[in-house]
């Protein structure tokens, strides 16, 4: 029996000891923001590579299916942080085990302690946007979320170029090393790795609570637009476009300067740099937990989290080096113009009068 499948067995066996459940659940939680991220961190590069398709992306996001979703996240986010500081606290502190079980409670009771209030305020936003703009929860919710995926699809055309390159990269690595590992070199790597999980899991928490209140709270996922205020940023910054954009949105954020001082660019480059590094070795981790019974296989885990890692740290990180320029806003016009429509709005007259100039 594979490893994967006795883990299943044996989690339902034990009916819940709460010491099994909460690692389970640890391990989840993780690997589902890790899922979120890669898409995420594609996504938010289309604001300045992709403007149009980033509007699409986040009007897909801000319908139903997408928001039962982002609650799920900021469940898992919340969760896994609170679990990973315990096992810090645990790890250096092996005098607390016998108190396992009462600690997973705590983290369960501390986690649903701090997201009923966040719930409360991101249902608000929820229920505003249903309530004001009604024609959007309407008939035509599944045309947008249809229209963004068709448009997203030849993406998958680069994971299915991601697995194979994992593919080829773990035979070129077996044939040139032959099989098996050198124990000595990998228990060194594994160390550094160990401390850079707990070191990272500490850094994240101020970054990634940071960054999930400003989107959800402050802002909410519906208000990704600059129509009004721009969380994080101290001005009512107002359009510059005919309309308000989610392109526009980042784009005020990402200029918004102190001193001189980019601030919400280093904030999530280190961000970026932080969840891609910790989130995909705990993929490795768990891939590897699954594959141990093949050297090929596991090498292709392996190949896999290196590779797309990469990718991300590459997009993520030239989406924020590069220097934003007006035109991007400008860009998404046309992208929202075609939201309006397919969600059978009347367009803004000084859209309108924007795109007829425009042809
Ligand atoms: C649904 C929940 C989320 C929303 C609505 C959201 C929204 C955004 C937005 C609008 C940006 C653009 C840049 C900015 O305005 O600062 C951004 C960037 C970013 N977010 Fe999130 N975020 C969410 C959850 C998360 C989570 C859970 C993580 C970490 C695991 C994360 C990591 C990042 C990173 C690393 C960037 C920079 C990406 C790049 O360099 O291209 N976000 N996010
Ligand atoms: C918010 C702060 C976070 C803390 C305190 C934290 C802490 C931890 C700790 C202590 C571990 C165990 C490491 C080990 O077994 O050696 C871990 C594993 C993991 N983390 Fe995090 N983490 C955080 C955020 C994240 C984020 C944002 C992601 C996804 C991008 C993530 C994905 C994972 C994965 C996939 C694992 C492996 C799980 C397993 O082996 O079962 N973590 N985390």
């Amino acid at each position: 029996m594979t490893s994967l499948a006795l883990t299943v067995k044996e989690t339902l066996r034990y009916r819940g000891a709460i010491g099994q459940w909460s690692w389970v659940l640890h391990r989840l939680t993780g690997v589902g923001v890790v899922l979120f991220l890669v898409l995420h961190v594609i996504d938010t590069s289309w604001a300045v590579f992709y403007p149009s398709l980033y509007v699409k992306a986040i009007a897909a996001y801000q319908s139903p299916i997408f928001t039962i979703g982002e609650f799920g996240l900021v469940f898992a986010v919340v969760y896994h942080a609170f679990n990973g500081i315990r096992i810090i606290i645990f790890d250096y502190k092996p005098a607390l085990w016998r108190h396992q079980s009462r600690a997973a409670l705590f983290v369960l009771g501390a986690t649903l302690l701090l997201l009923a209030p966040v719930f409360v305020g991101m249902a608000g936003h929820v229920i505003d946007f249903y309530v004001t703009e009604a024609a959007i929860a309407g008939d035509h919710v599944l045309d947008v979320v249809l229209f963004s995926i068709i448009e997203q699809l030849p993406f998958i055309a680069g994971f299915l170029a991601v697995l194979a390159a994992a593919v080829v990269l773990a035979a070129a690595f077996t044939l040139l090393r032959g099989a098996g590992r050198k124990a000595a070199q990998s228990s060194a790597v594994e160390r550094f790795w160990w401390a850079f999980m707990r070191v990272s899991g500490i850094a994240i928490v101020p970054l990634v609570f940071v960054h999930l209140a400003l989107m959800h709270v402050v802002q909410g996922v519906f208000d990704i637009t600059a129509a009004g205020e721009v969380a994080g940023t101290l001005a009512n910054n107002g359009s510059i476009g005919a309309a308000p954009s989610a392109v526009e949105f980042v784009y005020h954020r990402w200029t918004f300067a102190a001193g001189g001082f980019f601030v919400w660019r280093t904030f999530d480059f280190f961000l970026l740099v932080l969840v891609v590094l910790h989130g995909f070795n705990g993929l490795r981790y768990v891939l590897t937990d699954y594959t141990s019974f093949n050297d090929f296989a596991r090498r292709t885990s392996v190949a896999l989290c290196t590779i797309v890692a990469a990718v991300l740290l590459a997009v993520g990180g030239a989406a924020l080096f590069v220097p934003l320029e007006e035109n991007i806003i400008h860009e998404a016009m046309a992208a929202t113009a075609e939201i309006y429509e397919l969600r059978g709005e009347e367009i803004p007259a000084s859209l309108e009068a924007y795109l007829s100039d425009e042809s």
